[in-house]
């Protein structure tokens, strides 16, 4: 069988831990791997199926033997060194919002558009994990319905910003019991005991970046312009998890028995659907979980065309890195690298 060499670049963040967790788990054919990160961690020991390996900076001719490069190291960085990835002949899978609505860019969710990889010119996107995990939990009712419209507020947990946020999360809620002053240095505000409502920059229109990907994205995912998603994205002191209450519109009155269904149909999906017994989705199940827990799933009271549901995903695993991992493995084993 066909080996590969893998980097992961970005080895030492949040979502870089977790894939190479997945690698191991996932067993890739892996002929050599490079982990790389910023200058910072240059030298650094990280070890992989109980081999030690050292932790490489970019630089030049770095790329040269990679085949996959698995980017996870922000907008900024991945605009900086994605492109000399591909000039050194490595294919590129990146977790940043840089490259995902460039029209040569796959955006890719292997349960749903799998084939949209072949149309890559060296760069594949990773979705954003909000948007990976409502288009997972809709697509059952979109196969089956037309969807008008979504509405959806997020519950997205502090990972979703990296280690330093998880770091200040728990800095500031010990502060916080111990009577001590509370330092924010990666949220504008106190996250302990709180909820900010503005996820990454606002716009003229009133709505973040973060909202407005939801929409954007779907819409490539979907290959639907019709698809729209008016979104309210806030980070709330969960550390793993982020949560969403979606309310779709479809063309048809919403049967819930056949919702139900399709929901709980769904390879990729849980349902977890008993309030009576107070069982429903929490942000916690979705650590051990990597499928999209779906509950609360009802009709809209004023509307006989709308339901509501409450979403739940793991953002570092099937947020980000699952996902990431999912599309080399898809790649692989249809032979298209
Ligand atoms: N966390 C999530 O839920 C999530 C979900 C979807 C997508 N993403 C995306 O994934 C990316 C990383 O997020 P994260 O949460 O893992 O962030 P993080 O925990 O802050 O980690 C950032 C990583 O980037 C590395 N890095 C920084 N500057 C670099 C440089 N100049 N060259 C090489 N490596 C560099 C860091 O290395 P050092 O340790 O050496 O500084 C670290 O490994 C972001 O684009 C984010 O938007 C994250």
């Amino acid at each position: 069988m066909k080996e590969y060499n893998i980097a992961v670049v970005g080895a030492t963040g949040a979502v870089g831990t977790e894939m190479l967790k997945i690698l191991e788990e996932y067993d890739l054919p892996i002929k050599n791997l490079k982990v790389i990160a910023s200058p910072r961690s240059e030298g650094n020991k990280i070890t992989f199926k109980n081999t030690e390996y050292e932790i490489e900076s970019i630089q030049k001719g770095t790329f040269e033997n990679i085949d996959i490069a698995l980017f996870s190291i922000g907008s900024g960085n991945s605009k900086k060194f994605v492109p000399q990835a591909v000039y050194e002949g490595a294919l590129v899978i990146d977790n940043s919002n840089a490259y995902r609505m460039d029209d040569e860019v796959p955006l890719v969710v292997p349960e749903i558009n799998p084939e949209a990889v072949k149309d890559h010119s060296g760069i594949i996107a990773n979705p954003n994990c909000s948007t990976i995990q409502m288009v997972i939990a809709l697509n059952p009712l979109k196969k089956n319905f037309k969807i008008n419209k979504v509405l959806v507020s997020t519950y997205q947990a502090v990972s979703g910003t990296g280690l330093k946020a998880i770091e200040e999360l728990k800095n500031q809620a010990k502060a916080y019991l111990d009577g001590n002053e509370i330092k924010s240095e990666v949220y504008p505000h106190q996250i302990a005991f709180n909820a900010i409502p503005l996820i990454d920059k606002i716009n003229d229109n009133g709505y973040t970046e973060e909202e407005l990907k939801l929409n954007r994205e779907t819409k490539k995912i979907f290959d639907d312009q019709e698809i729209n998603v008016t979104a309210t994205a806030v980070r709330i002191p969960v550390v793993y998890g982020h949560s969403e209450s979606i309310h779709v519109e479809i063309e048809n009155e919403v049967d819930l028995e056949e919702i139900e269904y399709f929901l709980s149909n769904d390879e990729n999906i849980k349902l977890i659907d008993n309030p009576e017994e107070d069982q429903y989705p929490t942000p916690i199940m979705s650590e051990d979980n990597d499928k999209i827990l779906v509950g609360r799933v009802r009709k809209d009271l004023h509307n006989d065309n709308a339901l509501e549901m409450w979403v739940v995903g793991n953002n570092i695993r099937k947020g980000a890195a699952l996902n990431a991992v999912q599309i080399a493995d898809y790649m692989i084993k249809s032979n298209l690298i």
